[in-house]
């Protein structure tokens, strides 16, 4: 039997590997615009990164993490997210001490979490996210809603919709934190195990459970809102005009508490609104995690970031009919005929390409026919062929696909010649 691929997992072909690398590259370019700088880390860190950073309360830690021993019997785990990792290298390699802050990080790369496959959910997905670390102030909460808003704009996905809440500072959590457990504790024993573990340690996680969604308790928790203090109210007023003045159009979800421990003040989801997406409609996720450096060991730093899978982005334009335009055409196909021709085209291939034309030839022997049919495949601009004749006379003939026109170029001037040209 054949081995099958896990569960949960993809294989990009071409194909598609064209569009992987079409968004990667806006990525790459909205970064450079907004001044974030990539960070590359370990796909697996030390276990105990996640259990302290995501929280041990979450479904992630709780239940989704691949989680292995080492020969050294270390425990490891396979990332399931990107800000513990990034804030971890940013305690580790001290750069809260570099000259300019806050530091600006982005980073696009593979995760692992141990989630039921669907539609839109993967055991490992690509994440494309970004973190600010080392100013709180909220001009910088609306600057990551912004670039997250703006790169699904640029790559013209339409009815997308920001939906955001505050989860407030320490103070106001704790006064929250004190409300919630006063109002499920008396029926706690009508939920689910989880939950009744959850309502001393971490009640806000009640508000996330999928198992109670539809208990009535759960329409009538106490609203975070309600429980901000004046700073923290202040903030978000602060973040809202902001978004306000930059025409990003928000909604205030006070039910969203998200589903990592980490976050202070602002939360947000982006989803993408209408049918044809599936179950899942969130497209991205994140907020302000104002103690997450200390919990990982570094001084007193706010941060705020999020995260998009590009899996779900594509199911997005996909769902939308959005075409990506990726180039899939070669400049110039070489036809060789004839044993000392298609010697020499190999040195020619190596010419061209090294003056950065997009060249190819045939390897499998093929007749002349053959050949521009593969040319033709290729959506070649220009073929060149070279025939014992040719080259006996140091010259090529070069032809224009579209056109059909034809013309003999010396063999000493063809590179030069298709540089001219593409
Ligand atoms: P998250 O909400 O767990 O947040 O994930 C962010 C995004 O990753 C989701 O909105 C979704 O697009 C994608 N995602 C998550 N799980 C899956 C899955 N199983 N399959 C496909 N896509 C998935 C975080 O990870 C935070 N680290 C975000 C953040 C950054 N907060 C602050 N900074």
């Amino acid at each position: 039997m054949s081995i099958q691929i896990p569960r949960g997992t993809q294989d990009i072909i071409p194909g598609d590997s064209e569009l992987w690398q079409f968004i990667e590259q806006k990525a790459h370019d909205i970064c450079r615009r907004y001044n974030y700088k990539e960070i590359r880390t370990p796909i697996f860190e030390q276990t105990e990164l996640f259990a302290r950073g995501v929280g041990d309360t979450t479904d992630i830690v709780q239940k989704e993490m691949y989680t292995f021993k080492d020969r050294g019997d270390r425990s490891l785990t396979l990332r399931p997210e990107g800000t513990a990792s990034t804030v971890r290298a940013f305690v580790g390699n001290k750069l809260y001490g570099n000259a300019n802050q806050p530091t600006k990080l982005y980073y696009i790369g593979p995760m692992f979490r141990y989630e039921r496959p669907q539609s839109g959910r993967m055991r490992q997905f690509v994440q494309f996210g970004i973190e600010a670390l080392g100013s709180d102030d909220p001009a910088i909460d609306a600057e990551v809603i912004a670039l997250a808003m703006e790169f699904y704009r640029e790559l013209g996905l339409s009815n997308v919709k920001l939906v955001i809440n505050s989860l407030g500072d320490k103070e106001s959590r704790n006064a929250h934190r004190e409300a919630l457990i006063q109002h499920f504790k008396p029926r706690i024993d009508e939920f689910c195990a989880d939950c009744q573990q959850r309502l001393e340690k971490n009640p806000l996680r009640i508000l996330d459970c999928k198992k109670d969604r539809d208990h009535e308790l759960m329409s009538t928790a106490p609203s975070i809102l309600d429980y901000l203090n004046e700073n923290s109210q202040a903030y978000f007023s602060k973040v809202k005009n902001y978004l306000a003045d930059m025409g990003i159009a928000y909604e205030v979800d006070p039910g969203l508490v998200r589903g990592l421990d980490y976050y202070t003040n602002t939360a947000f989801e982006i989803m993408l609104g209408g049918e044809g997406f599936g179950a899942i409609t969130t497209l991205s996720g994140g907020g302000r995690y104002n103690g997450l450096v200390e919990e990982i060991g570094g001084p007193e730093t706010p941060g705020i970031g999020f995260a998009l899978s590009i899996e779900r982005l594509l199911m997005a334009l996909q769902s939308q009919n959005v075409v990506i335009p990726v180039k899939q055409s070669i400049d110039c196909f070489v036809i060789a005929l004839g044993d000392k021709a298609k010697d020499k085209a190999a040195s020619l291939l190596f010419e061209l390409r090294k003056a950065g034309i997009v060249a190819d030839k045939d390897y499998l022997d093929k007749k002349m026919k053959a050949q521009f049919k593969t040319a033709d495949r290729l959506q070649a601009k220009y073929t060149a062929v070279l025939g014992d004749d040719e080259l006996e006379a140091n010259k090529i003939n070069v032809k224009e696909m579209e056109s059909g026109n034809q013309e003999e170029v010396a063999l000493s001037d063809f590179v030069n010649y298709m540089k001219a040209k593409c």
